[in-house]
């Protein structure tokens, strides 16, 4: 039987693992646009129960951001920890916008709106994948230092607020991501590490796409026939 797109989005949530998380993020993701493409039969938003907070992994330890130990972002460790710190948003964004899709299946929305949206998920599942990729190349991985635990604060504090949930995911979160890449991919580059400038520079052209996703969006204030 052909999931809905909200049964979708809570199979992404309940998916503690990051990669198994990802990879049935790009599964869904192509399933939705080969039936909006018409190639296999339309796919209904439907309604679901998402979880309160995702699934997440064992590991990374999830700890007070006062306990997340600093380093020098001169160093190797350094760039370990940051870039283990940006793999940890990146799956957050990937709960992060199945979520909008699941949590507010019964606001009525154009499909347009399910397109960016299951479309920024994939390319949130894409950035971790690639940071993921430069932690091990840097002989870490994900999980290996402890992150972040107040990441789902935010959606949280919306669970019950749709046009707060599009103010703060792309205007807040997604924006502040915006203003600090670009000098980390100077302080990867400075360091020689070409595989973390071009992950990091794919996630600042994608990111600027889904900074614009907000209640301001074009495609919200459309009226639905
Ligand atoms: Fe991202
Ligand atoms: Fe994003």
């Amino acid at each position: 039987m052909t999931l809905t797109l909200a049964e979708m989005a809570v199979e992404v949530l309940t998916t503690a693992d990051g990669c198994a998380k990802t990879a049935l993020s790009h599964q869904h993701a192509n399933a939705w646009f080969a039936a909006r493409a018409g190639q296999t039969d339309p796919i209904e938003i439907g309604r679901a129960d998402p979880p309160m907070h995702p699934a997440r992994p064992e590991a990374p330890q999830l700890v007070d951001p006062r306990d997340v130990p600093k380093r020098k972002p001169g160093s190797p460790a350094g760039r370990i920890a940051l870039l283990h710190a940006v793999a940890h948003i990146e799956l957050n964004a990937v709960d992060l916008h199945w979520d909008i899709i699941a949590r507010f299946a019964d606001v009525p929305l154009p499909p347009g709106f399910y397109d960016d949206w299951v479309k920024a998920a994939q390319e949130e599942s894409k950035h971790f994948n690639l940071v993921c990729d430069c932690l091990e190349e840097m002989g870490s991985h994900y999980g290996a230092l402890p992150a972040h635990a107040g990441m789902w604060r935010a959606a949280e504090d919306t669970a019950d607020d749709f046009m707060g949930r599009l103010a703060v995911v792309p205007m807040v979160l997604e924006a502040r991501g915006l203003d600090v890449t670009p000098g980390m991919i100077k302080l990867f580059r400075k360091a020689g590490a070409t595989q973390a400038v071009e992950a990091l520079e794919t996630i600042y052209g994608e990111e600027v796409g889904h900074v614009s996703y907000g209640p301001k969006s074009r495609k919200i204030n459309k009226p639905l026939s």
